[in-house]
């Protein structure tokens, strides 16, 4: 562990997408990368905290440094989650499914012959961000959770911000004209109590180091 402001500090942090299975060899997944969430354990990281990252199927690769705990469905990350605390803050910026396939088959599907589409049902998740915003006893001091938003994103995110529990919201346009889904850079707003941030357009790994220094602040030694 470095020294630095969050040295003696654990920060829990999400991310990447889930894969929600169908059948043995299928399942339903989302375009998340990885990339924010991993740019944001290494920023926090590098300030000295000890970090605990609970990671889906990403594209790329968990930093080095942290304690990597890998899982599938939103269900192993609830639970991944859960095993983690205490924590001094959590960051949750996994693309998790909003649901699961309920009527998963344990063996691989077939095509029967009669031309008949399979049925899939669908089950909610457990929303772990609101989970964890709204845990009372043993809460992290400081829950951020993300949005990926499509319009309207202060209002949207403002809303979710208070729906959720959660300190602050990263809120971002993930439009698919924007390149932010999968790419390198990020342009976000930051939600708190006061209200909204807006950031310029900045390399993922920037948007992190500077979330990583508010989050200092607000936890950290100084
Ligand atoms: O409601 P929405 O999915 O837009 O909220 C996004 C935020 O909630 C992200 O921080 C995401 O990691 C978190 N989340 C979660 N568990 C879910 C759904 C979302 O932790 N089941």
């Amino acid at each position: 562990l470095r020294d630095g402001p969050l040295k003696g500090r654990h920060v829990v942090v999400t991310s990447g997408p889930t894969h929600e299975p169908i059948d043995p060899v299928r399942y339903i997944a989302n375009r998340s990368s990885g990339a924010q969430g991993t740019a944001m354990a290494a920023a926090l990281r590098d300030l000295g905290a000890r970090v605990t990252f609970v990671t889906g199927p990403a594209d790329v690769p968990p930093p080095a440094g942290v304690d990597v705990v890998r899982v599938q469905t939103a269900r192993e990350m609830a639970a991944a989650v859960q095993a983690t605390h205490p924590a001094d803050a959590a960051v949750f910026a996994a693309a998790v499914a909003d649901w699961r396939v309920e009527n998963a088959s344990g063996s691989k599907m077939k095509k029967d012959g009669s031309g008949k589409a399979p049925a899939l049902e669908f089950a909610e998740n457990p929303d772990i961000l609101a989970g964890v915003s709204q845990m009372g006893a043993g809460r992290p001091g400081l829950v951020v959770g993300f949005a990926a938003e499509t319009d309207d994103v202060v209002a949207n995110a403002t809303a979710k911000r208070l729906r959720k529990g959660c300190d602050w919201i990263v809120a971002n346009d993930v439009s698919a004209e924007t390149g932010i889904m999968g790419g390198d850079e990020n342009a976000i707003v930051l939600i708190d109590g006061d209200g909204a941030d807006i950031w310029p357009r900045l390399p993922k790994a920037e948007v992190a180091r500077r979330l990583a220094l508010r989050i200092a602040g607000a936890i950290g030694a100084g």
